[in-house]
């Protein structure tokens, strides 16, 4: 396994749409477990593949409590085929925008169907931080990122911020 470099905003890699992934093979199940090593070494509790300049539907999630035993789960082609009629509100931060963090409210509650590491479908319904992360990590196989939900004018400066950092 290996500790892979996490790529950050302005790079347009983290605005294209991923494809989806035909077959579980070695090298999807090596991008998982590089994954779940670089989210764990950050740390996180959500990876998705582009973040590391992979345009793949691949995503790492582990939203175990403080205090809990790990739970890595590892998806590829992850698809929310239910939402829950509640909300949540959390305040979401993200590797590729480093101390950034913008208040989200998404679907309490998902269902969502995936191929696991092993190649097989699985359904998983979530809920709390699991459901929030699930879809947070969804967001950027489509090319979206959390400044998407403030208003122009605070994504603008966030953007600039980036840009001359990544000049300097
Ligand atoms: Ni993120």
């Amino acid at each position: 396994m290996a500790v892979l470099p996490i790529i950050t905003i302005p790079d347009p890699v983290l605005r294209k749409i991923s494809d989806p992934v035909e077959r579980v093979d070695d090298a999807v199940v090596k991008l998982m477990d590089d994954m779940l090593e670089t989210m764990y070494a950050a740390p996180g509790v959500g990876l998705a593949a582009p973040q590391v300049g992979v345009l793949k539907r691949v995503a790492v999630i582990d939203a175990a409590e403080d205090g809990q035993p790990p739970n890595p789960i590892a998806m590829a082609n992850p698809e929310i085929v239910a939402l829950g009629s509640t909300t949540r509100l959390h305040e979401e931060g993200c590797l590729s925008i480093p101390d950034v963090r913008v208040e989200i409210e998404r679907p309490a509650a998902v269902t969502v169907r995936y191929i696991d590491r092993a190649g097989k479908e699985q359904e998983l319904a979530a809920e709390g931080l699991l459901a929030t992360v699930i879809q947070h990590e969804i967001d950027h196989l489509d090319g979206q990122l959390i400044i998407d939900f403030l208003s122009r004018l605070k994504r603008d400066i966030i953007i600039r911020k980036f840009k001359k950092q990544a000049r300097s």
